[in-house]
Protein backbone atom coordinates (compact mmCIF):
# COMPACT_ATOMS: atom_id res chain seq x y z
CA UNK A 1 0.00 0.00 0.00
CA UNK A 2 2.54 2.74 0.90
CA UNK A 3 4.63 1.36 -2.17
CA UNK A 4 1.55 2.73 -4.05
CA UNK A 5 0.89 5.65 -2.45
CA UNK A 6 4.89 6.44 -3.08
CA UNK A 7 4.23 5.49 -6.75
CA UNK A 8 0.71 8.00 -7.27
CA UNK A 9 2.27 11.50 -5.97
CA UNK A 10 5.38 11.27 -7.93
CA UNK A 11 3.69 10.28 -10.56
CA UNK A 12 1.25 13.62 -9.96
CA UNK A 13 4.48 15.55 -8.98
CA UNK A 14 6.12 14.57 -12.27
CA UNK A 15 3.05 15.46 -13.72
CA UNK A 16 2.45 18.94 -12.40
CA UNK A 17 6.19 19.62 -13.10
CA UNK A 18 5.95 18.44 -16.80
CA UNK A 19 2.63 21.10 -16.62
CA UNK A 20 4.42 24.02 -15.37
CA UNK A 21 7.51 23.88 -17.62
CA UNK A 22 5.18 23.52 -20.78
CA UNK A 23 3.10 25.88 -19.70
CA UNK A 24 6.52 28.27 -19.04
CA UNK A 25 7.53 27.44 -22.36
CA UNK A 26 4.50 28.60 -24.21
CA UNK A 27 4.15 31.27 -22.49
CA UNK A 28 8.05 32.44 -23.66
CA UNK A 29 6.18 32.09 -26.92
CA UNK A 30 8.81 29.57 -28.47
CA UNK A 31 9.37 25.62 -28.74
CA UNK A 32 5.26 26.04 -29.63
CA UNK A 33 5.43 23.03 -31.65
CA UNK A 34 7.71 21.14 -29.83
CA UNK A 35 6.46 19.64 -26.46
CA UNK A 36 9.31 19.77 -23.85
CA UNK A 37 12.05 16.97 -24.22
CA UNK A 38 11.76 16.76 -27.77
CA UNK A 39 14.64 18.99 -28.89
CA UNK A 40 16.64 16.56 -26.72
CA UNK A 41 16.20 13.97 -28.57
CA UNK A 42 16.90 15.80 -31.62
CA UNK A 43 20.33 16.88 -30.64
CA UNK A 44 20.43 12.96 -29.31
CA UNK A 45 20.05 12.47 -33.33
CA UNK A 46 21.94 14.87 -34.71
CA UNK A 47 24.83 13.64 -32.53
CA UNK A 48 23.56 9.65 -33.26
CA UNK A 49 23.98 11.34 -37.29
CA UNK A 50 27.80 12.05 -36.55
CA UNK A 51 28.49 9.35 -34.85
CA UNK A 52 27.65 6.83 -37.52
CA UNK A 53 29.04 9.11 -40.55
CA UNK A 54 32.34 7.90 -38.72
CA UNK A 55 31.37 4.31 -37.78
CA UNK A 56 30.25 3.53 -41.77
CA UNK A 57 33.43 5.17 -42.93
CA UNK A 58 36.29 3.00 -44.76
CA UNK A 59 38.51 3.26 -41.75
CA UNK A 60 36.41 1.55 -39.70
CA UNK A 61 34.35 -0.89 -41.82
CA UNK A 62 37.65 -2.20 -43.76
CA UNK A 63 38.57 -3.90 -40.31
CA UNK A 64 34.86 -4.64 -39.71
CA UNK A 65 34.23 -6.72 -42.74
CA UNK A 66 31.70 -9.68 -43.11
CA UNK A 67 33.65 -12.69 -43.92
CA UNK A 68 36.96 -13.28 -43.49
CA UNK A 69 39.32 -11.21 -45.29
CA UNK A 70 40.54 -7.73 -43.93
CA UNK A 71 39.80 -4.43 -46.67
CA UNK A 72 42.14 -2.10 -47.49
CA UNK A 73 42.16 1.64 -48.77
CA UNK A 74 39.18 3.89 -50.41
CA UNK A 75 37.97 1.49 -52.42
CA UNK A 76 37.77 -1.67 -49.51
CA UNK A 77 39.96 -4.20 -51.70
CA UNK A 78 40.42 -7.31 -50.41
CA UNK A 79 43.66 -7.33 -48.77
CA UNK A 80 46.61 -7.94 -50.57
CA UNK A 81 48.76 -10.90 -50.18
CA UNK A 82 46.00 -13.73 -49.27
CA UNK A 83 45.52 -12.11 -45.65
CA UNK A 84 43.05 -13.99 -43.84
CA UNK A 85 41.52 -13.81 -39.96
CA UNK A 86 42.96 -16.56 -38.45
CA UNK A 87 42.21 -17.78 -35.31
CA UNK A 88 41.59 -14.85 -32.76
CA UNK A 89 41.55 -12.28 -35.58
CA UNK A 90 45.14 -11.94 -35.79
CA UNK A 91 45.78 -13.90 -38.91
CA UNK A 92 46.74 -17.44 -40.01
CA UNK A 93 49.77 -19.20 -37.87
CA UNK A 94 51.94 -18.56 -41.22
CA UNK A 95 50.79 -15.05 -41.82
CA UNK A 96 50.09 -12.94 -38.78
CA UNK A 97 49.29 -9.40 -38.35
CA UNK A 98 52.06 -8.58 -36.91
CA UNK A 99 54.44 -9.81 -39.42
CA UNK A 100 53.91 -6.88 -41.59
CA UNK A 101 51.72 -4.41 -38.63
CA UNK A 102 53.64 -2.27 -36.21
CA UNK A 103 52.29 -0.62 -33.02
CA UNK A 104 52.64 2.69 -35.23
CA UNK A 105 52.27 3.23 -38.72
CA UNK A 106 55.42 3.36 -40.64
CA UNK A 107 55.22 5.97 -43.13
CA UNK A 108 58.37 4.11 -45.55
CA UNK A 109 56.26 0.72 -46.22
CA UNK A 110 52.88 2.35 -46.02
CA UNK A 111 51.71 -0.57 -43.31
CA UNK A 112 49.38 0.90 -41.12
CA UNK A 113 50.17 0.08 -37.12
CA UNK A 114 48.75 0.68 -34.17
CA UNK A 115 48.88 -1.75 -30.73
CA UNK A 116 46.51 -4.79 -30.93
CA UNK A 117 45.83 -4.72 -34.64
CA UNK A 118 43.98 -7.48 -35.65
CA UNK A 119 40.28 -8.09 -37.65
CA UNK A 120 36.97 -7.85 -35.90
CA UNK A 121 35.66 -10.89 -34.75
CA UNK A 122 32.64 -11.75 -36.89
CA UNK A 123 30.03 -11.04 -34.49
CA UNK A 124 31.02 -7.54 -34.77
CA UNK A 125 31.03 -7.17 -39.06
CA UNK A 126 29.78 -4.25 -39.98
CA UNK A 127 30.07 -4.26 -44.01
CA UNK A 128 26.59 -4.27 -45.72
CA UNK A 129 24.52 -3.15 -42.83
CA UNK A 130 23.41 0.08 -42.59
CA UNK A 131 23.79 2.94 -40.06
CA UNK A 132 20.46 1.77 -37.86
CA UNK A 133 22.00 -1.79 -37.81
CA UNK A 134 25.64 -0.87 -36.71
CA UNK A 135 24.33 0.95 -33.88
CA UNK A 136 21.59 -1.94 -32.46
CA UNK A 137 25.23 -4.43 -33.15
CA UNK A 138 27.32 -2.09 -30.58
CA UNK A 139 24.14 -2.07 -28.41
CA UNK A 140 23.55 -5.45 -28.43
CA UNK A 141 25.90 -7.14 -25.81
CA UNK A 142 25.79 -10.72 -27.61
CA UNK A 143 27.41 -9.32 -30.36
CA UNK A 144 29.39 -6.58 -28.93
CA UNK A 145 31.78 -8.66 -26.73
CA UNK A 146 29.21 -8.51 -24.23
CA UNK A 147 29.92 -4.67 -23.50
CA UNK A 148 27.47 -2.53 -21.02
CA UNK A 149 26.68 0.82 -22.79
CA UNK A 150 29.80 2.71 -20.67
CA UNK A 151 32.43 -0.21 -21.95
CA UNK A 152 30.88 0.76 -25.51
CA UNK A 153 31.59 4.42 -25.26
CA UNK A 154 34.87 3.67 -23.67
CA UNK A 155 35.77 1.68 -26.40
CA UNK A 156 34.78 4.00 -29.04
CA UNK A 157 36.32 7.09 -27.31
CA UNK A 158 39.15 5.31 -26.41
CA UNK A 159 40.31 2.43 -27.71
CA UNK A 160 43.54 2.75 -29.96
CA UNK A 161 42.65 0.93 -33.16
CA UNK A 162 39.48 3.55 -32.86
CA UNK A 163 41.74 6.65 -32.39
CA UNK A 164 44.24 5.49 -35.30
CA UNK A 165 41.48 6.15 -38.13
CA UNK A 166 42.64 9.93 -37.37
CA UNK A 167 45.80 8.65 -37.48
CA UNK A 168 45.58 6.69 -40.29
CA UNK A 169 49.23 7.61 -41.98
CA UNK A 170 49.67 6.89 -45.99
CA UNK A 171 49.33 3.61 -48.23
CA UNK A 172 51.82 1.52 -49.84
CA UNK A 173 51.89 4.32 -52.89
CA UNK A 174 52.50 6.84 -49.96
CA UNK A 175 49.31 8.62 -50.55
CA UNK A 176 47.81 9.87 -47.33
CA UNK A 177 44.65 7.75 -46.10
CA UNK A 178 41.43 9.60 -45.98
CA UNK A 179 40.29 10.52 -42.28
CA UNK A 180 37.03 9.64 -41.21
CA UNK A 181 34.28 12.83 -42.30
CA UNK A 182 34.05 14.34 -38.06
CA UNK A 183 36.81 15.87 -36.68
CA UNK A 184 37.86 13.64 -33.82
CA UNK A 185 37.31 15.37 -30.33
CA UNK A 186 33.73 16.81 -32.10
CA UNK A 187 33.37 12.64 -32.90
CA UNK A 188 34.12 12.00 -29.12
CA UNK A 189 31.69 14.87 -28.30
CA UNK A 190 28.93 13.42 -30.05
CA UNK A 191 29.19 9.70 -28.95
CA UNK A 192 28.91 11.10 -25.58
CA UNK A 193 26.26 13.49 -26.01
CA UNK A 194 24.25 10.24 -27.97
CA UNK A 195 25.34 7.68 -24.96
CA UNK A 196 23.87 10.32 -22.08
CA UNK A 197 20.34 11.05 -24.21
CA UNK A 198 19.54 7.22 -23.58
CA UNK A 199 21.43 6.27 -27.12
CA UNK A 200 18.51 6.56 -29.28
CA UNK A 201 18.12 4.70 -32.59
CA UNK A 202 16.14 6.28 -35.25
CA UNK A 203 13.83 4.18 -37.75
CA UNK A 204 15.91 4.75 -40.49
C1 LIG B 1 42.87 -2.68 -37.28
C2 LIG B 1 41.50 -3.12 -37.20
C3 LIG B 1 40.43 -2.24 -36.62
C4 LIG B 1 40.11 -0.96 -36.96
C5 LIG B 1 40.83 -0.07 -37.95
C6 LIG B 1 38.91 -0.63 -36.23
N1 LIG B 1 38.54 -1.66 -35.43
FE1 LIG B 1 36.97 -1.72 -34.15
N2 LIG B 1 37.55 -3.55 -33.48
C7 LIG B 1 38.64 -4.25 -33.94
C8 LIG B 1 38.81 -5.45 -33.13
C9 LIG B 1 39.92 -6.47 -33.29
C10 LIG B 1 37.77 -5.44 -32.19
C11 LIG B 1 37.51 -6.46 -31.10
C12 LIG B 1 38.25 -6.02 -29.88
C13 LIG B 1 37.56 -6.35 -28.60
O1 LIG B 1 36.41 -6.82 -28.58
O2 LIG B 1 38.17 -6.07 -27.56
C14 LIG B 1 37.00 -4.24 -32.43
C15 LIG B 1 35.90 -3.87 -31.68
C16 LIG B 1 35.23 -2.67 -31.82
C17 LIG B 1 34.12 -2.25 -30.99
C18 LIG B 1 33.54 -3.00 -29.81
C19 LIG B 1 32.57 -4.06 -30.23
C20 LIG B 1 31.26 -3.54 -30.69
O3 LIG B 1 30.74 -4.07 -31.70
O4 LIG B 1 30.71 -2.60 -30.09
C21 LIG B 1 33.73 -1.04 -31.42
C22 LIG B 1 32.62 -0.18 -30.87
C23 LIG B 1 34.61 -0.67 -32.51
N3 LIG B 1 35.51 -1.70 -32.74
C24 LIG B 1 34.57 0.53 -33.19
C25 LIG B 1 35.44 0.91 -34.20
C26 LIG B 1 35.41 2.20 -34.88
C27 LIG B 1 34.39 3.28 -34.59
C28 LIG B 1 36.43 2.21 -35.76
C29 LIG B 1 36.83 3.32 -36.70
C30 LIG B 1 36.91 4.68 -36.20
C31 LIG B 1 37.13 0.94 -35.63
N4 LIG B 1 36.49 0.18 -34.69
C32 LIG B 1 38.26 0.59 -36.34
C33 LIG B 1 39.47 -3.90 -34.98
C34 LIG B 1 39.44 -2.67 -35.63
C1 LIG C 1 52.49 -9.41 -45.48
C2 LIG C 1 52.23 -8.19 -44.73
C3 LIG C 1 50.86 -8.00 -44.11
C4 LIG C 1 50.15 -8.87 -43.31
C5 LIG C 1 50.55 -10.26 -42.85
C6 LIG C 1 48.94 -8.18 -42.95
N1 LIG C 1 48.90 -6.93 -43.53
FE1 LIG C 1 47.39 -5.60 -43.42
N2 LIG C 1 48.38 -4.33 -44.66
C7 LIG C 1 49.65 -4.56 -45.19
C8 LIG C 1 50.00 -3.44 -46.06
C9 LIG C 1 51.29 -3.28 -46.84
C10 LIG C 1 48.92 -2.53 -46.01
C11 LIG C 1 48.80 -1.19 -46.72
C12 LIG C 1 48.26 -1.35 -48.08
C13 LIG C 1 47.93 0.00 -48.68
O1 LIG C 1 47.10 0.72 -48.08
O2 LIG C 1 48.48 0.36 -49.71
C14 LIG C 1 47.93 -3.14 -45.14
C15 LIG C 1 46.69 -2.57 -44.87
C16 LIG C 1 45.75 -3.11 -44.02
C17 LIG C 1 44.46 -2.51 -43.77
C18 LIG C 1 43.93 -1.29 -44.46
C19 LIG C 1 43.61 -0.11 -43.63
C20 LIG C 1 42.76 0.83 -44.44
O3 LIG C 1 41.77 1.32 -43.88
O4 LIG C 1 43.05 1.09 -45.61
C21 LIG C 1 43.82 -3.32 -42.87
C22 LIG C 1 42.44 -3.12 -42.29
C23 LIG C 1 44.70 -4.41 -42.56
N3 LIG C 1 45.87 -4.26 -43.31
C24 LIG C 1 44.40 -5.43 -41.69
C25 LIG C 1 45.20 -6.55 -41.52
C26 LIG C 1 44.86 -7.63 -40.62
C27 LIG C 1 43.65 -7.64 -39.73
C28 LIG C 1 45.85 -8.57 -40.73
C29 LIG C 1 45.95 -9.90 -40.04
C30 LIG C 1 44.76 -10.74 -40.08
C31 LIG C 1 46.80 -8.05 -41.71
N4 LIG C 1 46.37 -6.82 -42.16
C32 LIG C 1 47.94 -8.72 -42.12
C33 LIG C 1 50.42 -5.66 -44.96
C34 LIG C 1 50.07 -6.78 -44.25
Amino acid sequence: MKKAYLFYTLLLLTAGMALAYASSELQEGEGMEQPPGEEGQEDALQAFDKMMAVLTHKRCVNCHPAGDRPRQGEDSHYHNFGVRRGEGGHGLPALQCATCHQQENNDYSGVPGAPEWGLAPLKMQWEGLSRVEIARSILDPARNGGRTLEETVHHLTEHELVLWAWEPGVDANGVPREKPPVPKEEYIKAVKEWAVAGAPIPEE
